[in-house]
């Protein structure tokens, strides 16, 4: 027991170890994400509504959506690709939650709109080409370790049709500043969310000052499983952004607040990166 919380209160690495597909293709996990998705009260794992149609709003001004083939990669459940495709996109998303692209599929049927949904890993497994535009909301590309973020960056890169755009948003390290080191436990922390059966949940998160990373590392202790969940999150600054966008061969067309898609105020929490080929 000492030896297991010892190792579990170890700093480890930044990037170390990769858990996020577990977050979201564990079949119990990623039902409760689907949840938090659509939770109106919280902006957990999506946006609120409005604040969603703002952010699709300025995506059409700036970038025009009528008649784009649009690649929306990690589009969950679908909340950004439906409302591209009501504004006249041709749009294709890309997911690797099976829960979260069931939901986006009935959505899109229900609503009448031609959307292609592909399960799909945006990191390994092959992608649509010739695309107008591609997005990667809600700060993907911060969970995401260096190599891999080159890797995406890349294969965005190669996606793209000329004079394309990838627009994406990032977690700045404004909000690096707000993150506190914490050291939690208790039985079914956060209900049913990590397991129906009965569990005790630990949490530690651990920050890194001089890379502005932070990790919420979580182990879970059921009667017949135990896991642990590496939550990375990279805290970009404009120019840390900027250079590992422009490394991947891509130009730094505008830095926005992303709620609004005016220019970029240090003041705002997350930044919009919109590129081009
Ligand atoms: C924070 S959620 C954002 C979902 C959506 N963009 C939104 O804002 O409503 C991240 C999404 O990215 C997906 N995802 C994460 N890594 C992925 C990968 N390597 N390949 C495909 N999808 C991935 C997850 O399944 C999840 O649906």
């Amino acid at each position: 027991m000492y030896s297991d919380l010892n190792e579990f209160n170890r700093k480890p690495e930044p990037f170390s170890r990769y858990t996020t597909d577990m977050l979201w293709t564990d079949p119990w996990i990623a039902q409760q994400m689907l949840k938090v998705h659509l939770d109106e009260s919280t902006d957990l794992a999506s946006r609120r509504s409005q604040t969603i149609d703002d952010i699709v709003g300025w995506f059409d001004r700036k970038i025009g959506l009528s008649g784009k083939n649009v690649c929306d990669l990690g589009c969950g459940p679908g909340l950004y690709a439906r409302r591209m495709a009501t504004r006249g996109a041709r749009v294709i998303g890309v997911d690797f939650s099976a829960v979260s692209l069931d939901y986006a599929r009935s959505e899109a049927a229900a609503h009448n709109l031609d959307i292609e949904y592909r399960k799909a890993d945006y990191l390994i497994d092959d992608l649509p080409d010739e695309q107008d535009v591609i997005s990667l909301i809600w700060c993907d590309f911060c969970t995401l370790p260096p190599e891999k973020r080159r890797t995406l960056l890349e294969r965005v890169k190669g996606m793209l049709h000329p004079g394309g755009t990838f627009v994406f948003d990032v977690s700045t390290t404004q909000q690096f500043e707000k993150r506190r080191e914490i050291m939690t436990y208790g039985r079914r922390p956060m209900g049913d969310f990590w397991s129906p059966d009965d569990h005790f949940g630990f949490q530690t998160t651990f920050l890194y000052d001089q890379d502005k990373i932070a990790l919420d590392r979580y182990l879970i202790v059921a009667p017949e499983r135990r896991f642990e969940i590496f939550n990375w999150m990279q805290y970009f600054d404009l120019e840390m952004i900027s250079s590992e966008v422009r490394e991947a061969g891509l130009v730094v067309e505008e830095v926005l607040d992303v709620m609004t898609g005016d220019p970029w105020t240090p003041e705002a929490g997350e930044l919009a990166v919109v590129s081009r080929v």
